[in-house]
């Protein structure tokens, strides 16, 4: 605070300052740069149709401003990369790849052994287990060892547990013909072809609590075993398609079961990450603005997870944007971050101030969340030197405080103060340090009048062009 003072002071007049800022060298903040500086992943799904160019440009832009970690929706699965025996297809998942590292993104692999999405060829084996056994390790060691070094975590296991009672899905073709070993064998040979990726086991309805009637309790009964037993097995992965509780009272679920089972998981030094967010309201139903408020409420709440617990370290979307989501199959509706314009809904907002205003503990240490991937790294690196250098050179920082294309704000009084604009007018949005959106206006001849906001600490976004900056203030 004394340091931001100091350097203020000599842009401004030491009398304008009647409020406190923070973070007065931020410009341009997304989601992608702030979870950078909070050692997480934050990441969405390559819808399909971007595969084939059938989205709008802005669809990747927004993808690759937003987000540092990417998974694609169909094109890493059994049946598109074996379509036929033996015949593999790396086309669009060398495309996405490409696509990553070309803007420094971490992959995920999703997924190898799952039921479902499994090519008909696949059936013709169906009671043969040593033959399954053989087309499964011979789809690992070739999809893994394809991507090897390239893809920094895969999805070794998918659903593999029954959703109506805490046992095996006896019905799928690996658990018919093999039995419940080719979990087991599946993240053996995984980590066979590439030892440094982080396997895990993924799966839906987790948040549903931790005890023996839930599938969360049975799944940990199973962390337990492979654990004891050696099993290479380093996160789990929670795909969080979830219901608005308000909309469906029949939905069950909560961020607290879903962070009990972090807790767990912690004891037994594996990971927690959300893979497949959604947040859905019924379809049919008329979605207010109320309604996107809390469901911007409940994003939060489970990015909390990912940002509290020291076990956990992913935040994955299941879309971009509305308009492009699984989720109308699942007779649910508007469960993403972005409307059909492509345009940020509440919940995005939400996601956006609260990783503003996290501040971790004291010495607390993200479990090498950021170890594995060195891009993520290099960029957080980036952040702490710039941060380093600002405290210990003040002129340099004013050098970007005043640079004419940068955007930067103060508050003086009860007046907010914006310069660096685009053009004329910027949008200035107000929010609570939960996330919830206060106060909303246009700037006029470069101000906004704060006269009506109650005293208090708030997070300020200015948007101006492309530009966006976002700062926690104290009004007083
Ligand atoms: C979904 C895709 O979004 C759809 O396009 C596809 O038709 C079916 O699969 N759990 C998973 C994901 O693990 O692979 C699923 O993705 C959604 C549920």
């Amino acid at each position: 605070m004394k340091k931001t003072h100091a350097f203020a002071g000599l842009v401004l007049s030491t009398t304008l300052l009647g409020a406190g800022l923070t973070n007065t060298f931020a410009a341009d903040e997304s989601l992608r740069s702030l979870a950078d500086k909070n050692g997480i992943y934050i990441g969405a799904i390559l819808n399909s149709q971007w595969f084939n160019g059938g989205l709008p440009g802005n669809y990747e832009q927004i993808h690759k401003k937003q987000f540092n970690i990417v998974v694609a929706e169909n094109e890493m699965k059994f049946d598109a990369t074996e379509p036929q025996e033996g015949r593999f297809n790396y086309n669009n998942g060398d495309k996405m790849v490409k696509y990553a590292q070309q803007n420094g993104m971490r992959v995920r692999g999703h997924a190898l052994a799952w039921h479902s999405q499994v090519p008909g060829w696949v059936n013709n084996y169906k009671n043969d287990k040593q033959k399954l056994l053989k087309v499964l390790k011979n789809h690992i060691q070739n999809v893994v060892g394809h991507w090897k070094g390239k893809v920094a975590e895969w999805d070794v296991v998918n659903e593999a547990i029954s959703n109506n009672e805490p046992q095996w899905r006896t019905g799928s073709v690996w658990y018919q013909g093999i039995g419940p070993e080719f979990i087991d064998s599946a993240f053996v040979w995984t980590h066979a072809v590439d030892p440094d990726a982080e396997l895990c086991y993924n799966d839906y309805n987790l948040e549903q609590g931790v005890n023996p009637k839930a599938k969360a309790g049975f799944l940990l009964e199973q962390v337990k075993r492979w654990v004891a037993n050696g099993i290479p097995i380093h996160c789990v992965g929670s795909q969080t398609h979830v219901e608005d509780t308000t909309t469906d009272k029949h939905f069950i679920g909560s961020p607290d079961s879903l962070r009990s089972l972090a807790k767990e998981l912690a004891k037994l030094n594996v990971k927690l990450k959300i893979t497949e967010l959604d947040i859905g309201f019924k379809s049919g139903i008329n979605v207010s603005k109320s309604d996107l408020e809390r469901q911007g409420q409940t994003f939060r709440q489970y990015l909390d997870i990912i940002l509290e617990e020291p076990n956990a370290d992913t935040y994955l979307i299941w879309g971009v944007s509305d308009k492009w989501s699984w989720l109308g199959g699942l007779n649910r509706q508007k469960g993403l971050i972005y409307d059909d314009n492509l345009k940020p809904k509440p919940a995005f907002d939400s996601i956006l101030v609260r990783l503003q205003t996290y501040e971790p503990p004291k010495d607390s240490v993200k479990a090498d969340s950021t170890a594995k991937d060195s891009t993520v790294k290099d960029s957080t690196a980036k952040d702490s030197t710039a941060k380093d250098s600002t405290a210990l050179d003040p002129g340099q920082s004013i050098k970007q405080f005043v640079s004419p294309s940068s955007l930067s704000m103060h508050i003086a009084g009860r007046t907010l103060f914006v310069t660096g604009l685009a053009s004329k007018r910027a949008k200035v949005d107000i929010f609570d340090t939960q996330g919830r959106p206060i106060f909303s206006a246009s700037t006029h001849n470069g101000t906004v009048d704060l006269h009506n906001i109650a005293e208090g600490i708030y997070v300020v976004r200015v948007r101006s062009g492309s530009s966006n900056l976002i700062q926690r203030v104290t009004i007083k």
